[in-house]
């Protein structure tokens, strides 16, 4: 079947029975998962957020969603339609619609700017930018090694030190060889110079390290049949080989942290190339919509997204063998109340919302264009879970990269534009290779979620309005790209480095961000659960989930009806100040 173009009579359908699990798919995995998650995790410190989180998506998203499918699979109409199919002409719910519409409109306008960085680092990628970093550090290293003298390389070595001590990690480094390494040389230097300059007494450090270096030695003097005077300066001199690696290696990663950070700076604050790439993004997703639903966007689908899974293992794999590994996993689930900001639970909620495609109307389009009846909840739960399971990846992807070079993980949007580059650098050729894949491929996922969100309003004026689609796609997608130029400028002139390092930022593009997904959205799915819950005729209800179990019906029932509303009021209303929280629990 592909008959969008017929705007009167039939509308279009997805392919086949997986056609609308791949798009709907399609339309969740996007940025959100990969740019957006990773990044908010950070800000909100971890694990406390992904727990609220995940509790967001169980108990408020699944529900929702389900609503939605339902909705639109029952109608066979966009939003503003479906509910005037479904409660007359003239019903307030039409509002619903607009909403969707509306935030729509808003998240694509800035939606476009990140796919457009995504783009701007595919093609850095292939012009090479990884290996001049690469190549650039290793000199740059190199030479720092060598010229640097022993008390230069103890003051550098100390500073190394000073970071791990303010990451709390002074312990475990202290216990690790390597520090210790550099504690019994210097003892043995001074104890060779016979002119010790500290008392080993004083330093309980050096009162254990000295035993350590005297038992190692006299180790290796029994096993290689030296002497010990032997033994001991052939050990120092290794000591000083491997302390000079270690300097070396540790001074690679800060020159190219230093460049790739400074290569994402450059393309986010260039306000012009932001545009450049975004309206090159929005011109292929015009296209797409242009084109009509099923076609592009479910053949891309089937083919990216494994792609894109398995390239995400890929480098998780790689993060596991990363010294951050532990830091990273201790950081996504290892809960920590203190480090939750302030908004941290309406961002949760709110990107349950964004990241499931929620709130606005899309999964009901998608499922408009669903003709046969198939698992409804099983549907669901596919989508849901499989969204929920990338966006862990994307995490367990970042942050032990940010971990091993000791970055910030609360550095922003920038994050996943500065950790992976990180990691492909350091890669070598390899990572060139794996880095314009990654690119290509996030842009990918970030395309079927856009085209996703220029068809529900372009599905408003082709379905209610009679347009044409062609003229829907490109008149809209115009609109929305003008609307989005304020948000590629955002961060121009250097101005958004500077208030990302505080955490918080309020210029254009991040106000639009937290307009639509932690107000519209979750307002707009709101209205979704009271509608599906308490006012769709009942006799529709049931047709839709005539092949869900009566117990994950009433599941579900009470979950659209009671629990998934009530929970994003008690968010909203805590955050404007109607209630508060702490009030409530006593
Ligand atoms: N879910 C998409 C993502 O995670 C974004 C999106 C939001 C798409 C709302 C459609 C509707 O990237």
């Amino acid at each position: 079947m592909s008959d969008e173009n017929d705007t009167t009579s039939s509308r279009g359908h997805w392919g086949s029975r997986w056609g609308f699990i791949l798009a709907a798919a399609g339309s969740a995995v996007g940025l959100g998962n990969i740019w957006k998650f990773p990044y908010i995790t950070g800000e909100n410190g971890g694990g406390l957020f992904v727990l609220i989180y995940l509790a967001c998506i169980a108990f408020v998203g699944l529900p929702i969603m389900l609503a939605e499918i339902m909705i639109g699979r029952s109608a066979q109409k966009q939003p503003v339609g479906a509910f005037r199919k479904l409660q007359g002409k003239d019903t307030p719910w039409t509002v619903v619609g607009w909403f969707g519409i509306v935030a729509g409109f808003i998240i694509l306008s800035y939606y476009i700017v990140v796919a457009g960085w995504s783009m701007d680092f595919a093609l850095k990628s292939v012009l090479n930018f990884t290996e001049p970093v690469e190549k650039v550090a290793t000199i740059e290293a190199k030479s720092f090694r060598s010229t640097s003298s022993d008390d230069q390389l103890r003051s550098y070595l100390a500073e190394i030190r000073a970071k791990h001590q303010s990451r709390q990690e002074i312990e475990s480094i202290h216990r690790s060889v390597k520090p210790s390494v550099w504690e019994m040389h210097s003892i043995w230097q001074e104890v060779l110079k016979k002119q010790p300059t500290r008392s080993f007494s004083e330093d309980p450090q050096l009162a254990e390290a000295v035993p350590l270096a005297q038992s190692k030695i006299a180790e290796k003097a029994r096993v290689e049949k030296r002497s010990l005077a032997d033994a001991l300066t052939h050990y120092q001199q290794m000591d000083i080989q491997e302390v000079s690696d270690e300097a070396e290696a540790a001074k690679r990663r800060e020159i190219i942290a230093a460049k790739v950070g400074a290569i994402f700076g450059a393309t986010a604050s260039d306000g012009w190339t932001s545009s450049f790439w975004a309206t090159l993004f929005m011109a292929i997703t015009i296209i797409i919509v242009a084109g009509g639903v099923s076609r592009g966007i479910e053949r891309a689908c089937k083919i990216l997204m494994p792609l894109l899974i398995a390239l995400i293992l890929v480098m998780v794999v790689y993060g596991v063998f990363q010294p951050g590994f532990e830091e990273a996993v201790r950081f996504v689930f290892e809960p920590d109340a203190s480090k939750l900001r302030p908004s941290g639970v309406l961002e949760a909620l709110g990107h349950a919302f964004f990241t499931l495609s929620l709130g606005m109307g899309c999964m009901l389009t998608y499922g408009s264009y669903q003709k046969t009846k198939m698992g409804l909840g099983k549907t669901t739960l596919m989508i849901a879970l499989f969204d929920t399971v990338i966006a862990l990846l994307a995490c367990m992807m970042i942050f032990p990269i940010i971990f091993s070079y000791g970055q910030e993980p609360s550095a922003g949007p920038g994050l996943v534009f500065i950790s992976m580059p990180l990691a492909f650098a350091e890669m070598g050729a390899g990572g060139l290779l794996l880095a314009i894949i990654f690119f290509v491929l996030l842009v990918f996922a970030a395309l079927t979620s856009a085209v996703s969100l220029l068809e529900v309003v372009c599905s408003y004026l082709i379905d209610e309005q009679g347009w044409p689609r062609k003229k829907a796609a490109v008149t809209v997608g115009l609109a929305c790209l003008a609307f989005g130029l304020p948000s590629a400028f955002a961060m121009d002139s250097g101005f958004l480095l500077e208030s990302w390092e505080s955490g918080y930022s309020k210029n254009f593009f991040d106000t639009m961000d937290h307009l639509a997904s932690n107000w519209l959205l979750p307002l707009g799915g709101l209205l979704i659960a009271i509608y599906a819950g308490w006012v769709m005729p009942a006799r529709l209800r049931a047709a839709e989930v005539e092949d869900m179990s009566p117990l994950l019906v009433s599941g579900w029932l009470l979950l659209i009806r009671f629990v998934a509303p009530a929970l994003v009021l008690v968010v909203l209303a805590q955050k404007i100040g109607i209630l508060d929280i702490n009030e409530l629990l006593g």
